[in-house]
């Protein structure tokens, strides 16, 4: 792996030596690795020449995430912004996620505020409920009926995903989760290009970066996994926009009310329609792997636990037969403590990137603005220093022993950041909270889960499990 070596110059004008480190990092435990090695600070040269410093101490990680920037840069993916740019017919921009600056805070104000609105989602919890109700109908269709075990149980959750986000960014049920229809081909195939998007943004940062000057196997996979994300959702959302024009005369006030978030973006003045497209295409893209991957960490945590899979129940089982409520979600102390407690130990965007504003002083370095770091927040949350047995799942430390409340409010919470922080933080996270704490639930009421083999993580730019993974699913018996 490389022996610590002083670096030249890799930052412009920095004025002490960081530790240095030359091959590629593939994985969260090479980052580990490096971590133990070589201490609390660590500078990455990419084989692209281009220096990263990693961060690890959880001081350093407060002070750059907590910066109070107007427009916080997370550095843009090359190879995305690469590919927006050659294709004008397409993208007015390289999108929310890649935009910096003043073209960022343009995008970001007017095409989030709808899905970040409580009152918009609290509405849409009914129809949210019904989405996990129609997974939990899947899965029952897809049991082996002898073994009750369910095959590549990462498929359906992945159609889950797919199913809510585009109820929520679409206003209407796409019936990607119906029993008996098989799937059209393209949607199997939206899934598995959302997961190769992550691939190959993972494999674009490794490596010379010859994809830059010709179209590489990297770049090739990428351009194939988004034009293929773009044509499916498009599709999608052009056969809306007929719909919509045919009915919007007799839509009733639920189905307009359902529709807003669609309605509030297609309405939004001073917008080119491509960025409003694929603003949309992003958001859908963005809630399909995430939510499959935080959904298996999150089982895989509370079956460790035989104590866990009673509590959650006491907190739902008088919604049995109903919809689970916003009253439900709000009280459900311990499961909100068992999910948050499962972001603390393996969140799927298991650290965030910043580019520095100003000059910084980190862990005894000065680092100069303009330099990349990587906030190892789930590293670092994993050490016994931020949280008393680091290792273990403990829901309880989320639990304030005065109030029993659910409480973030603990010691070193801030490191614990499964959606980011600040301005630049994920605008589906109040969405995905309550899809997660509803679909825990609605699992957990039918049935006694529990996975045929334990969980092995590996990285593929998010934290994924490794696949193909089998749940076997009883009946619960009440
Ligand atoms: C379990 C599911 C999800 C997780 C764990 C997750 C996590 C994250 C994280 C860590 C970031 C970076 C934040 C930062 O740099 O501070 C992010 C950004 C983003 N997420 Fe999510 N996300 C999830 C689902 C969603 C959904 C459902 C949507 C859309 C409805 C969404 C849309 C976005 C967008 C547009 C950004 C870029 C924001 C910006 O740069 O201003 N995400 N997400």
């Amino acid at each position: 792996m490389g022996h610590p070596r002083a670096a030249e110059d890799p930052l412009p004008g920095h004025q002490v030596d960081i530790p240095a480190f030359l091959p590629p990092l593939q994985d969260d435990q090479a980052a580990r690795d490096l971590n133990r090695q070589y201490g609390d600070i660590v500078l990455e040269v990419m084989p692209s020449n281009v220096p990263i410093v990693h961060l690890y101490n959880r001081e350093d990680l407060e002070k750059v995430l907590k910066y109070p920037s107007k427009y916080p840069f997370r550095p843009p993916t090359e190879i995305i912004v690469m590919y927006r740019q050659s294709r004008p017919d397409r993208y007015a921009s390289v999108g929310i996620v890649n935009e910096q600056g003043p073209s960022w805070q343009r995008l970001r104000s007017s095409l989030t505020s709808s899905i970040t609105s409580p009152r918009v989602l609290q509405n849409f919890l009914p129809a949210l409920n019904a989405v996990c109700d129609d997974f939990i109908e899947l899965l029952k269709s897809r049991r082996d009926p002898e073994t009750l075990v369910v095959p590549s149980f990462e498929d359906l959750a992945n159609l889950m995903g797919l199913e809510a986000v585009c109820t929520l960014m679409l206003g209407r049920r796409m019936g990607f989760l119906a029993v008996d229809t098989q799937q059209p081909q393209k949607i199997s195939q939206l899934a598995a290009a959302v997961k190769q998007l992550f691939i190959s943004q993972r494999d674009s940062y490794y490596g010379l970066g010859l994809w830059k000057y010709f179209p590489t196997k990297t770049y090739r996979e990428f351009a194939k996994a988004e034009d293929l994300i773009y044509d499916v959702i498009s599709e999608i959302i052009d056969h809306e926009l007929e719909e919509l024009k045919k009915s919007a005369a007799c839509e009733d006030d639920d189905a307009a009310g359902l529709r807003s978030i669609f309605l509030n973006i297609l309405e939004l003045k001073d917008l080119d329609i491509r960025d409003k497209k694929s603003a949309i295409i992003d958001f859908i893209a963005a809630g399909i792997e995430t939510l499959a991957n935080t959904l298996l960490f999150v089982l895989s945590s509370v079956t460790g636990d035989p104590g866990a899979m009673p509590r959650i129940l006491s907190e739902f089982c008088e919604y049995r037969d109903t919809n689970i409520l916003q009253d439900a979600l709000t009280n459900a102390t311990y499961t909100k403590a068992c999910i948050q407690e499962s972001y603390r130990l393996r969140p799927t965007a298991f650290c965030l990137a910043r580019i520095l504003e100003e000059d910084m002083e980190l862990s005894g370095y000065s680092l100069n603005a303009g330099t990349v770091v990587l906030c190892q927040n789930m590293i670092a949350c994993h050490k016994d220093s931020n949280f008393k047995g680091a290792q273990q799942f403990s829901p309880e430390r989320w639990i304030d022993p005065a109030t029993e409340n659910f409480t973030v409010n603990v010691d070193s919470a801030s490191i614990v950041v499964p959606f980011g922080v600040g301005r630049r933080s994920c605008p589906g996270k109040r969405f995905v909270e309550m899809e997660v704490v509803l679909l825990l639930a609605k699992m957990v009421l039918a049935f006694d889960v529990s996975f045929v083999k334990p969980l092995e993580t590996e990285f593929e730019f998010l934290l994924a499990p490794k696949t193909p993974l089998s749940l076997k699913l009883s009946d619960r018996v009440f």
